[in-house]
């Protein structure tokens, strides 16, 4: 009887707790689903294009009498109106926001004075350049609060569009999106003489890509929930531009595409899925223009295009969702559903006539991966490579000067990250086991790898040789960065061994 009694109490109770956990669970899926619809984001036609794109300036320089290029870089505090009459705090070079474009020709030595007129340590690198470990301006080299550095190196790397950026250990997502990058051009007489479009500003055109999150006038740089790869903005905005158009009178446009983003992946197109020709991708042009109608850009990554404009139309330059792998909880917070319309084209009514673009380009100075004599495998998982994460002190890497390895990277998690290695210029050589696509045959030095994806890299590293200072290798997904994901090697003379990286004399 009591038993019986219990037995009916039991199945009351269990039943209220079941329809309480029955509610529970549906106000917490219902939440999550809620977070999860909220997450996507889209631009695509409510932006008003009305503010004309701002084309950052050529910096300055001086030559001096033994031929060195002078360039003087300030990190400074201000405030940007991206909206008339809304001044938001920002960080620039020489500026408010951003930073001029540097521009120097192969073969040619330059200098940079690099003053910190912050009050907090930054340091400057010099994305995809190669030049000795010392002048790489990595965690290595900081500038502190006040100071000054003077990096100085010769350009000796084929024509290219590479960028320079803060790289604060622990500090570089922060600086970054306060708005400290900028352009810089490298040039060669080889591809001078190509029949590309070349007049800055006009023509040819850089575009810094970035995307954003304002409340009220301020930046608004936290980290929404679920976004295990950072930051990612509500908006994008180009050159520091929000809602930008441009004017363009020639025939062929050539675009040079900066993904300066902290974490968000693009992948370009027209809106009216036009043809783009590539011509080049992260260190320098291509062998010949490749067909495509999506260029997908990591961040770091960059992309040279060229663009066919008629008379009197506009065209929209668009980001449909990138392919970065996961399921669909993944892609969604990580982006991977979000569009974005980023820029509007206008042309003349009457277009100067461009001449054909050439068939052939240049002969891209890429590693060859049959004269490899070493193997590396770098495994990435949220936050560590190998297992590790970022010990200043420590050097994961010793590779002989002159020679070519061969690196399998390979993403173990289920959200995109990408893999960076300073110094060199490296040959896609298979993604996951297949031959590159048309975007991955240049020279990269930023490799985006998908969920679950595997890149074989062959890689020469030409020195100097220099066993005190380290090169980096990272995720540039800045939060990533940020959090030590991210390596050290060094480049030595045969039979020469590692020494201590400079941070560990200084016993911070
Ligand atoms: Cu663009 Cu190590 O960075
Ligand atoms: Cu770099
Ligand atoms: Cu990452």
């Amino acid at each position: 009887m009591f038993r019986f009694v219990g037995a009916v109490r039991l199945k009351r109770v269990l039943a209220v707790l079941g329809a309480v956990a029955g509610v529970l669970a549906v106000a917490v899926g219902g939440g999550v689903f809620w977070v999860w619809r909220a997450a996507e984001v889209s631009t695509v036609g409510a932006e008003a294009f009305d503010t004309e794109l701002r084309v950052p300036p050529v910096a300055p320089s001086r030559v001096r009498a033994d031929g060195t290029r002078v360039f003087d870089l300030r990190m400074q505090a201000g405030s940007t109106e991206f909206r008339p009459g809304a001044a938001t705090s920002t960080w620039g070079f020489n500026g408010g926001y951003l930073g001029p474009t540097l521009r120097a020709r192969r073969g040619e030595r330059v200098e940079v004075n690099v003053r910190n007129g912050l009050d907090e340590p930054s340091t400057v690198h010099w994305h995809g350049m190669h030049l000795p470990a010392a002048m790489d301006g990595g965690p290595h080299q900081p500038v502190p609060a006040g100071g000054a550095w003077t990096p100085s190196w010769t350009v000796n790397q084929p024509a290219a569009t590479l960028w320079y950026h803060p790289h604060p250990h622990g500090g570089t997502e922060q600086h970054v999106q306060r708005g400290l990058a900028g352009m810089f051009l490298v040039d060669d007489d080889a591809t001078q003489r190509l029949a590309l479009p070349h007049s800055y500003g006009a023509d040819d055109l850089p575009l810094i890509v970035q995307d954003v999150k304002f409340r009220g006038a301020q930046f608004d740089h936290g980290h929404a929930m679920f976004r295990d790869v950072g930051f990612l903005g509500t908006r994008t905005m180009v050159n520091g531009t929000l809602s930008p158009y441009r004017r363009v009178d020639a025939e062929l446009v050539r675009l040079r595409l900066l993904n300066a983003s902290a974490a968000r992946v693009y992948a370009f197109g027209f809106a009216d899925n036009r043809d783009i020709a590539l011509v080049g991708t992260d260190g320098g042009l291509l062998s010949h223009p490749e067909t495509v109608t999506r260029v997908p850009l990591s961040p770091g990554e960059r992309a040279e295009v060229v663009v066919r404009m008629r008379p009197g139309e506009t065209a929209v330059l668009r980001s449909y969702p990138p392919d970065g792998g996961g399921g669909f909880w993944g892609r969604r917070f990580s982006g991977g559903d979000d569009c974005f319309d980023v820029l509007q084209l206008r042309a003349a009514r009457q277009l100067r006539p461009a001449a054909p673009l050439p068939a052939t380009l240049t002969d891209p100075e890429l590693p060859d991966a049959r004269n490899a004599v070493r193997k590396r495998d770098f495994d990435l998982a949220m936050a560590t490579i190998n297992g590790r994460g970022m010990d200043m002190s420590r050097v994961d890497h010793t590779i002989v000067r002159g020679t070519t390895e061969l690196w399998t990277v390979r993403n173990q998690d289920g959200m995109p990250h990408n893999f960076h290695v300073h110094d060199v210029q490296f040959r896609v050589v298979d993604m996951n086991g297949a031959p590159p696509l048309p975007t991955l045959r240049g020279p990269k030095d930023t490799v985006f790898l998908p969920a679950g994806a595997t890149a074989t890299l062959a890689l020469r590293f030409d020195g100097p040789p220099d066993p005190d200072h380290p090169y980096m290798y990272h995720c540039h997904l800045l939060y990533h960065e940020d959090l030590g994901m991210m390596g050290q090697f060094v480049v030595v003379e045969p039979g020469q061994q590692a020494g201590a990286p400079p941070y560990s004399h200084h016993g911070h």
